[in-house]
């Protein structure tokens, strides 16, 4: 598939959107301070922090760290929106507020509602879910300080 160009410069801190890649959505998120901090918070309790698992999609060179974010953009994080379990679509916790069923320690990102699996604010698993990996991480790049490419 073509690589697809999104533009962000409307995207605004705490908000996602979604693009259209080889039949996945992409999520792009802009992720706030305290969102990163989320991602500190979580580190303990995500089953493979630094997304070794041979399985994933590799995740890119520039990415490998824990925000799994380019290095010049840590707030923005782009990921492909498909639960790595059975392919569910799971629903974003910072748009939809505390839900009562989710565990209130959990610092957020998205909630799979098909069998349960919870991922952080940086696409990682939490332990002892079923979604055997992290979410992925597509290839892109920044054309410009709004434009990102995918693929
Ligand atoms: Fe997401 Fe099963 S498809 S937890």
């Amino acid at each position: 598939g073509a690589p697809v160009e999104a533009d962000i410069s409307h995207l605004q801190t705490g908000e996602v959107m979604t693009v259209a890649w080889r039949g996945k959505p992409v999520w792009i998120i802009n992720r706030s301070d305290e969102m990163l901090a989320d991602v500190d918070k979580a580190d303990a309790m995500i089953a493979d922090p630094d997304t070794h698992n041979p399985f994933s999609i590799p995740l890119p060179d520039y990415c490998k760290n824990k925000y799994r974010a380019r290095v010049e953009h840590p707030n923005i994080l782009v990921l492909i929106g498909i639960c790595t379990h059975l392919g569910c679509s799971p629903v974003p916790r910072f748009q939809t507020g505390p839900q009562p069923s989710l565990p209130h320690d959990w610092p957020g990102g998205w909630f799979c509602p098909c069998h349960g699996s919870t991922f952080d604010l940086a696409g990682r698993v939490f332990k002892n879910k079923p979604a055997p990996q992290n979410l992925d991480v597509p290839p892109y790049m920044f054309l410009s300080e709004s434009r990102i490419v995918i693929g």
